[in-house]
């Protein structure tokens, strides 16, 4: 248990383009390679879910920036927890921004997220997951059946 994951949701301060929110990927991207951090970053309607893992320490540090980031407020983290190994070790920070019209033209895309999102096959927290990211997906196309 030596993977330190942190997922939380969280609202814009303002209403981004997909440039400027590709942009915090990208500084997400190159802090995170220097320090052994990997995470998915979703960003729709308005309102963000990362989930971020790595050391300990470094998760510790980087989520302390992240949370003191004018960009967002109302950070709630849903998960923090120490796990066996990481569910996106392939990925820096992995980026969606998945807009409203394209949800509803594909109700089926919760679907597809296991694949679509590379959650690696077989890792504990899988299932978790895809039930997370469903869930901020729901949530935020305000269909809550
Ligand atoms: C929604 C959101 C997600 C972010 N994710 C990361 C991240 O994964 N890694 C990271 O280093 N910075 C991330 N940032 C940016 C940090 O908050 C911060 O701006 C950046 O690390 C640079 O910090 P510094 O200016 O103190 O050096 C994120 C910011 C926002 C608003």
């Amino acid at each position: 248990m030596c993977i330190r994951q942190i997922v939380y949701v969280s609202s814009g301060t303002r209403e981004y383009s997909s440039e400027e929110v590709e942009k915090i990927a990208d500084t997400g991207r190159s802090n995170n390679a220097q320090n052994e951090l990997t995470g998915v970053l979703l960003y729709y309607d308005g309102n963000f879910m990362q989930l971020i893992e790595g050391s300990a320490d470094s998760v510790d540090e980087t989520y302390k920036r992240i949370v003191s980031d004018t960009r967002h407020t109302g950070i709630l983290p849903l998960q923090d927890s120490m796990v066996e190994e990481r569910s996106f070790p392939d990925y820096r920070m992995g980026f969606s921004s998945i807009a409203k019209d394209a949800l509803a033209a594909s109700p089926d895309l919760f679907e597809k997220l296991p694949t679509g999102w590379g959650v690696k096959p077989g890792a504990d927290i899988d299932q978790k997951l895809v039930v997370l990211f469903r869930t901020f997906f729901t949530i935020n196309s305000g269909n809550f059946a």
